[in-house]
């Protein structure tokens, strides 16, 4: 009998993401549990923030503004560029699917770096986009491999920057010299997810990049991370109008709910909040930082607000030791990184406790390599 699904499916390992602390409770029967695998903000909305998700959760009987108005208009403000360049999204997720479903065909290929954001492939393989992966260079995107790669059949290059899992960034003179070798029909979607983290030196600032006519380039950025906003569901797209426009045609009417665009606009305001978030994530990453000097552990120093950790042991071992004591982090065979853990960062005591317990699991388990 035939399939009722797309045959495509078969093939697809669904995203599998961090384990809810709700779930390790239960399972483990514990009644402490620490987060550390999703790179989500430990820091819970602000009280002018949660002010603002309460006023507008009065009227969660109204379906929302689906144009965003008052959201455009504060983010606009922010970042100075004209309202209808921008296109938000259930998260930055959802923006990455909608911009494969507006301008990939099936059998089109798309480039992406390995490893990288496991929802870039998911996401071109269900619009039945061909995927070519392009290995990274000391955990660095490898652009001038991944400039030669490119063939009249490709048609989207997802670049994170910084990437996740690796933590790495691209500079801005890397950047530029490799978009002038990405022909005009290729899009190159750039994710910015850890902006806030990574923004200041010779980290690019892409806004100008995005009104060059002979290119298209998309940029994404989102309220998840440094913002603090995960649950909420809320990313942005920057990109030149016609662009933009191909990519709102394809969103659902109502994609953003009224509780998110009224947290992100308190949010946008909330200045002081979201800088005091993004000093101490950058204090404590250095505070990890000299403990895994100490421990003489190898980790990838990361512009964002988690760290890509070789433990050179058995990293499941390790995954499950620092789980069974309250402590969720990612391990990385998803991401065929053998040994390797991904830790984000989380509030000061979080992060000691994370220690001490890594510290025993490396002691526990013996080295393979
Ligand atoms: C590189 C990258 N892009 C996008 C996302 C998704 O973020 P959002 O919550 O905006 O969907 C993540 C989340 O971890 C990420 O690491």
């Amino acid at each position: 009998m035939k399939k009722l699904w797309k045959q495509i499916l078969d093939e697809i390992a669904p995203y599998e993401p961090g384990k809810p602390i709700e779930e390790v409770k239960r399972e483990l029967g514990l009644d402490k549990v620490i987060k550390l695998a999703s790179n989500e903000s430990p820091y819970g909305p602000s009280e002018k923030v949660l002010e603002a998700i309460m006023e507008a959760a009065k009227s969660a009987n109204r379906y929302p503004d689906g144009g965003c108005f008052y959201l455009r208009k504060a983010l606009s403000k922010k970042l100075s560029i004209s309202g209808e360049k921008i296109v938000f999204g259930n998260g930055s997720d959802e923006l990455i699917i909608l911009a494969l479903r507006a301008f990939v065909h099936p059998g089109e290929e798309i480039i992406i770096s390995d490893p990288t954001f496991l929802v870039y492939k998911i996401a071109s393989r269900i619009v039945g986009a061909d995927v070519v992966t392009v290995p990274v260079k000391d955990f660095k995107y490898d652009l001038e491999a991944i400039a030669e790669r490119i063939t009249p059949q490709t048609k989207m290059i997802f670049i994170a920057n910084p990437e996740n899992p690796t933590g790495t960034y691209i500079s801005g003179d890397e950047l530029k010299r490799f978009i002038e070798k990405v022909p005009k029909d290729v899009v190159v979607f750039i994710d910015e997810a850890y902006y806030e983290f990574a923004v200041g030196g010779d980290y690019p600032e892409t806004i100008d990049l995005i009104e060059r006519e002979d290119k298209n380039i998309i940029v994404s950025r989102t309220f998840s991370k440094a913002y603090g906003l995960a649950g909420l569901r809320l990313g942005y797209i920057m990109a030149r109008k016609d662009l933009a426009e191909a990519v709102n045609k394809v969103r659902e009417p109502f994609n953003i709910n009224s509780v998110a665009q009224a947290a992100a606009i308190t949010a946008l305001d909330d200045t002081e909040s979201v800088n005091s978030s993004i000093k101490l994530t950058k204090e404590e990453k250095e505070k990890l930082y000299k403990a895994f000097d100490k421990l003489d552990i190898k980790y990838i120093p990361s512009r964002t607000n988690f760290i890509l950790i070789d433990t050179k042991r058995d990293s499941k071992k390790v995954f499950d030791y620092m789980l069974r004591s309250g402590i969720i982090i990612r391990e990385m065979s998803a991401w065929a990184l053998e040994g390797f853990v991904r830790v984000n960062m989380g509030l000061p005591e979080e992060n000691e406790e994370f220690l001490r317990v890594f510290t025993e699991a490396l002691e526990k388990i013996p080295i393979k390599r």
